[in-house]
């Protein structure tokens, strides 16, 4: 026969029943509103697979308005990042880590080149590249071009991308889906290693400084 439960046991359940079902309503929210802002996952494999290759022949526009491709940065290690400026979080993330891999190589950061290309051409003109990559290393390299030179681009470095569904058609304030990863390539423009978003700045800069020629 079960003894009777006391009020202050009942309080006690229906407390951490609550607490249970809050916990769960916000871990939910929480994934639901990291999937809407980029949904690519960031802990999939972070090696190329020797089959797949990455990177190849892009034209765009600099942020300083020069045109560029993939042979105005042979000689030197190109760390590229494709997101947009007007990511809320994930791209400032990002960018401000790859600033902080060049400033952790010290002099062996001046053979690398960070470069930052735009998956939302509409929006980052040149002007908007340069105010933004100015602000997060002087020699960081903003890249935007016309949408087809900038799917070539994407399609080049298996860049997945595309303008988030929004209530009204002409919402300025869009979000664009994008993944989430840093490609360092060697300086024949073969890709040399891939970095996902939650690896630490350290193990970023060792692998770069690992296949720098002393
Ligand atoms: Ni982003």
């Amino acid at each position: 026969m079960r003894a009777p439960k006391s009020l202050s046991m009942r309080r006690t359940q229906i407390f951490g029943i609550t607490i249970l079902i809050l916990a769960l309503l916000i871990g939910g929210a929480a994934v639901i509103i990291d999937g809407l802002r980029d949904p690519a996952p960031r802990s999939v494999a972070t090696r190329t697979s020797g089959t797949i290759s990455i990177g190849g022949p892009y034209a765009l526009t600099s942020h300083t308005g020069e045109r560029v491709t993939e042979a105005s940065f042979q000689g030197t290690y190109p760390l590229i990042y494709f997101g947009y400026t007007f990511c809320p979080d994930v791209c400032p993330t990002e960018l401000q880590d790859m600033a902080a891999v060049m400033d952790e190589l010290g002099d062996a950061a001046s053979q690398v080149t960070p470069i930052f290309i735009t998956v939302d051409p509409d929006r980052d003109d040149q002007e908007q590249m340069a105010a933004y990559v100015e602000a997060f290393h002087p020699r960081m390299i903003g890249l935007t071009g016309t949408e087809q030179e900038i799917a070539t681009a994407a399609k080049a470095y298996r860049v997945y991308y595309a303008r988030a569904p929004t209530d009204k058609d002409d919402d300025p304030y869009y979000l664009m889906d994008h993944s989430n990863f840093i490609y360092f390539m060697g300086p024949d423009g073969q890709n040399v290693d891939i970095f996902n978003g939650q690896m630490p700045i350290e193990e970023m800069a060792s692998r770069i400084q690992a296949a720098l020629p002393n």
